[in-house]
């Protein structure tokens, strides 16, 4: 492999819950015949536990220990997409290690798409609450800065997850080679 395409190996969805991460990575995985990997899902199958059980069990730190863990795994594989996590930023290593491994891409959406595709899941802790467009809100505001850091950005706002797949697929043929993710 040349060094061009080293940063180059993976495909790194990041953005907040309800951005479409999960879908959009299956989409763009099956159409560029590669592995798929969602995070949450793979930290369930690991601790056999679910998401909200993870969390009530032993907190929300043991569950960013887990992600933390699986990053540096899947930064050292090839030929993924992967569906992170909306947290998955907060630890700056977790994004420096994914920006070596591939090309990151930040999903984004306004608050009322948010609201929309999240409904009424309960399989999101953090948003276990009664009003969850106040705590979207703020944690999208703490989130910001750290979503921001990221240089490739796609709005999802009424698109389908057809079309932002295939924006994710033009940013991973246009960003062929080396790339530096985080701005600055
Ligand atoms: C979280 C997002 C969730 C999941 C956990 C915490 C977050 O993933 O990792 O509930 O902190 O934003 P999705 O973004 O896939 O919903």
């Amino acid at each position: 492999m040349n060094e061009g395409s080293i940063n180059h190996r993976n495909i790194i969805l990041v953005g907040f819950m309800g951005t479409g991460k999960s879908s959009v990575g299956r989409k763009v995985a099956s159409i560029l015949r590669l592995n798929f990997i969602d995070m949450d899902e793979e930290i369930e199958k690991r601790e056999k536990r679910s998401i909200p059980e993870i969390f009530g069990c032993f907190g929300e730190s043991y569950f960013r220990q887990c992600e933390r863990n699986l990053v540096k795994e899947l930064a050292g594989r090839s030929s993924l997409v992967i569906s992170a996590g909306g947290g998955v930023v907060l630890r700056k290593e977790n994004i420096e290690d994914f920006s070596k491994s591939g090309l990151v891409i930040c999903l984004d959406a306004s608050i009322e798409t948010i609201v929309k595709r999240i409904g009424s899941d309960k399989t999101r802790p953090l948003l276990a609450v009664d009003d969850k467009v106040s705590k979207i809100k703020e944690l999208m505001s703490k989130r910001k800065a750290y979503y921001d850091m990221i240089k490739l950005h796609i709005n999802t706002d009424n698109k389908s997850v057809d079309e932002v797949a295939e924006e994710v697929i033009r940013l991973y043929r246009e960003y062929k080679y080396n790339i530096n993710i985080i701005k600055g």
